[in-house]
């Protein structure tokens, strides 16, 4: 384990389950409609999208978006574009992917860009769900664990960027970041 992880909140094994079930999920809920284009939030949605689109058995698309939120400012829920996506959505169902959802404010904006973009459908599928800490009224179709209020690492959630690549979701040492 390493040694600025206090205690593993989701092993390896656990994602890898609870991806699984996702994906028969996802699979069994669009097997009927277009098939969804999985829109992923860099950078902290990389390894949960690569697990879980394994076990999407549709003719899915993915794509990135990078998105950060205006810092120093009150126009919070306000985002920045910093990588858009490649093709257009119009008409498409769109499926974010997301690391956490913690106050709710970026996917609530990211969720209404995809409408205005011209989605005709937009979900979201979240690793992780901090419900604790919601601010703004939106919630994930699909989570993979709901979690107490505590600061996470690994499995491509960051500390100052680093942690990304544990292998599993942990919970950072208040020392590393008091
Ligand atoms: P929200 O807009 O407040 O829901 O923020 C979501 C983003 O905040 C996530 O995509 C993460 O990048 C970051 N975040 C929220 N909670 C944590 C955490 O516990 N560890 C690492 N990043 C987090």
């Amino acid at each position: 384990m390493n040694k600025d992880v206090a205690r593993i909140l989701v092993s390896e094994d656990e994602i890898i389950r609870r991806s699984i079930e996702l994906g028969k999920q996802i699979s069994e809920d669009y097997k009927d409609k277009k098939a969804p284009i999985l829109v992923a939030l860099l950078k902290g949605s990389v390894p949960f999208l690569a697990e879980l689109m394994k076990h999407i058995e549709l003719d899915i698309e993915y794509d990135f978006m990078d998105v950060s939120s205006y810092e120093g400012t009150e126009s919070i829920g306000d985002i920045r574009i910093l990588k858009d996506l490649d093709r257009s959505i119009r008409g498409e169902n769109v499926l974010l992917v997301e690391d956490i959802v913690d106050t709710g404010r970026t996917l609530k904006t990211v969720k209404k860009l995809m409408k205005d973009k011209g989605a005709s459908d937009v979900k979201i599928v979240s690793l992780l769900d901090k419900p604790d800490r919601r601010v703004v009224d939106i919630q994930a179709e699909y989570v993979g664990f709901i979690i107490p209020n505590e600061f996470v690492i690994g499995y491509g959630l960051d500390f100052n960027q680093k942690y990304r690549n544990l292998p599993y979701v942990g919970v950072l040492k208040e020392e590393c970041y008091k």
